[in-house]
């Protein structure tokens, strides 16, 4: 059987107020599995971005419920929310937002630095993802050092170090070359195969064939849903 990860149901939420108004979800309804790979595609502007920002915490909505791992998220404080988000969200924004000071492995270490390991345990977790990235020689280099599919892997490396069992990618293809693209897809394909609930957002036609379901939105509403 499925197990649902996040589930959410009747999200609204806008932007604005009076004549500048915009209702970017118009009450969306959707559960996330864990050992899927579910892409949500749409046109720009159709509110891809506004769910995956709520689906992490980091938006809150405007009416609706959301639940992360059984755990109902509308009624966590903001410091419940960034306990869960440290332990049990790995997020890959577009701008990736990787710190050109920090070396490659400290910036994977990064979230376990935050959520209070030491120096060692973290630097050795990140040699590790590392390994898996197949990108140990570039361990101490600054991520400004790489190409742009590389620091796509470094930012899932980065959400992985937690070993969240919910990873959510904001358009992780879109500036990439065929090959970059494609490696990237299979790599999250290959995460979510291994038991987590992997949620991508995309413009990426080329992916499709990665998806273990592909869900739609349109106007701040889900219009289709494909099981693959
Ligand atoms: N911070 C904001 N303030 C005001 N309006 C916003 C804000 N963020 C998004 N919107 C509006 O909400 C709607 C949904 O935007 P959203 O960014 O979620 O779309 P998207 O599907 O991710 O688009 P894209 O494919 O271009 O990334 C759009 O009409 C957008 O202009
Ligand atoms: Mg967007």
């Amino acid at each position: 059987m499925k197990e649902v990860a996040i589930s959410c149901r009747n999200i609204r939420k806008s932007y604005g107020a009076n004549e500048c108004r915009v209702e970017a979800l118009k009450g969306i309804n959707l559960d996330v599995y864990h050992g899927q790979l579910t892409l949500m595609v749409g046109p720009s502007g159709s509110g891809k971005t506004t769910l995956l920002s709520i689906l992490t915490t980091i938006l809150t909505p405007d009416e609706g419920d959301l639940y992360i791992l059984d755990q109902n998220a509308s009624k966590m404080t903001e410091d419940e929310k960034a306990h869960l988000r440290s332990t049990s969200l790995g997020v890959v924004f577009q701008s990736l937002y990787l710190i050109p000071t920090l070396t490659i492995q400290e910036n994977i270490a990064l979230p376990l630095l935050v959520a209070g390991q030491s120096e060692e345990v973290a630097s050795a977790k990140a040699m590790e993802i590392l390994n898996q990235l197949n990108m140990t020689k570039r361990a101490h280099f600054s991520p400004l050092s790489l190409s742009r599919g590389q620091q796509q892997r470094i930012a899932i490396g980065r959400a992985m170090i937690n070993e969240s069992s919910i990873l959510v990618c904001d358009e992780p293809t879109s500036s990439l070359d065929q090959a970059s693209g494609l490696e990237i897809m299979g790599f999250l394909r290959e995460l979510a195969h291994a038991s987590r609930a992997v949620f991508v957002v995309t413009h990426d036609h080329r992916i499709f064939p990665f998806a273990d379901r592909i869900v739609s939105m349109n106007d701040g509403l889900l219009t289709t849903e494909n099981e693959i």
